[in-house]
């Protein structure tokens, strides 16, 4: 499948693309700066332009899949909050079903099932995290949700722990096993219309994101 990775320049996209391409997916990394294509090249990625505050639809022609895994980041502010977590991601399964690309697996956050009861100071962000999730929810898209905890950048272990319902807390997980998270699920449609916590842990990824039946 080509699978276009929107943060691609990120920690888990960083380390998603790679993974993606040793499977026998085609990554395509979607990026808002071109100084970073060598980048995207040296992951095995074929390098696009698109900018979730600007105009990036032309980066998705011909995918078969989309991965959101963009972040404003914790040192911008809450303007950004709006227009890239949430406003972006909206805008990107908008543009997935005016193309026609079916599957989507969104990078959301651990506490966007209930902000309220989140860490304070990271509300609005879960709010902003909720929100993108329940618009691609009520799409017609083929969507995961995957909502890791905290993210660390420890090499990956293969192996995490999961919840299908809001289990309020566990171990840090890593960027890297998260990004084996996202391989497990493209290649598993079982995880279609689920929404998924992540957690560090010992179960093989491939089967922590395996709906239980
Ligand atoms: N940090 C955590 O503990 C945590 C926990 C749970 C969930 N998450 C979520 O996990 C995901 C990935 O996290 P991460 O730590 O790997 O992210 P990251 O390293 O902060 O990377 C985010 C990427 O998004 C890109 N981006 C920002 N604004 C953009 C825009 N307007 N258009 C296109 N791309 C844009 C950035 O591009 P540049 O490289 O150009 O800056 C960056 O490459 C995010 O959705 C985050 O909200 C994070």
């Amino acid at each position: 499948m080509q699978v276009a990775v929107i943060g691609a320049n990120g920690g888990i996209g960083r380390r998603l693309l790679p993974r993606l391409h040793d499977v026998g997916h085609d990554p395509i990394g979607v990026v808002r700066d071109e100084e970073q294509f060598d980048s995207i090249r040296e992951r095995e990625g074929t390098p696009r332009l698109g900018d979730l505050e600007g105009t990036f639809a032309s980066a998705l022609k011909d995918v078969d899949a989309v991965v959101f895994t963009a972040g404003s980041g914790g040192s911008t502010g809450w303007d950004k909050t709006l227009m890239v977590d949430l406003w972006g991601a909206r805008r990107v399964v908008d543009s997935c079903e005016e193309q026609d690309i079916d599957r989507y697996v969104m990078i959301s956050a651990r506490g966007a099932a209930d902000p309220d009861t989140g860490y304070e100071p990271l509300r609005p962000y879960l709010v902003a995290k909720r929100c993108a999730d329940d618009y691609l929810q009520q799409s017609d898209l083929a969507a995961t949700i995957l909502r890791p905890t905290t993210l660390t950048d420890e090499e990956g272990s293969g192996r995490i722990s999961s919840a299908f319902a809001p289990a309020g807390g566990g171990p840090d997980v890593s960027r890297a096993d998260v990004a084996a998270a996202v391989v497990a699920c493209l290649d598993d449609d079982a995880t279609i219309g689920h929404t998924i916590e992540l957690y560090g842990g010992d179960t093989p990824v491939e089967e922590a994101v395996h709906p239980p039946s």
